[in-house]
């Protein structure tokens, strides 16, 4: 293996000991969990998971939670430069809204950046067009990324040893889908990996 290949293999690794670990520091105080059809997993009533926050969109304009009830939000955290999960995940999103059809109008999907130091507005207008005509793309300032990160309890760091210094660095992150429900309130997690159509399937009965 080369260089890259060899950091984009343990950034690989590293992102499922990060997702395993996100896993069950989410799932250990929540209840009810089970295990949907198709593979996803979806924990309900993580009330002390999600919140408030203040981004800027895609469009550069300021937006809130506030700004997306009598909404579902369907959020997704991750990073435009990333070489291989981010990517995947949005395509997966993609693709259910496009199985949900009529059925996901009142959904939308979210991708919200943990690097805003190179995730800028033009970034990811950009990125989120190439993904899905509806999808929304989330940045902001590092104080504002890392307080929305927080709430979520998403996990982030540069991973050690790719290209320090330079603009070339990967980005080590938890790897979730966050349905937020009209009200604001988070109400399923999916992991990483979940199928377009289990995720079609849960959007529209969660939504309903
Ligand atoms: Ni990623």
């Amino acid at each position: 293996m080369n260089r890259r290949q060899i950091i984009i293999f343990t950034s690989g690794i590293v992102a499922c000991v990060i997702v395993a670990w996100a896993l069950v520091a989410v799932v250990k105080d929540r209840r009810p969990t089970r295990a949907s059809p198709g593979g996803a997993v979806l924990i309900t009533a993580a009330a002390d998971i999600g919140g408030p926050f203040n981004l800027i969109d895609h469009t550069g304009k300021p937006v809130t939670d506030t700004d997306f009830r009598g909404r579902s939000m369907l959020i997704y955290f991750g990073y435009t430069f990333c070489p291989d999960v981010c990517p995947t995940e949005l395509q997966t999103v993609a693709r259910a809204m496009e199985l949900l059809g009529d059925k996901g109008k009142n959904v939308v999907p979210v991708f919200i950046t943990v690097d805003p130091a190179r995730d800028t507005v033009a970034v990811m207008r950009d990125y989120v067009a190439a993904f899905h005509p509806r999808m929304v793309g989330l940045t902001g300032s590092a104080e504002q990324v890392k307080a929305v990160a927080k709430e979520y309890k998403v996990y982030s760091r540069k991973a050690p040893g790719t290209s320090e210094g330079t603009k070339d660095y990967l980005v080590d992150h938890t790897s979730l889908l966050y349905l937020v429900s009209a009200d604001g309130k988070v109400k399923a997690l999916f992991k990483g990996g979940t199928q377009p159509e289990a995720l079609a399937k849960e959007l529209e009965r969660l939504t309903r």
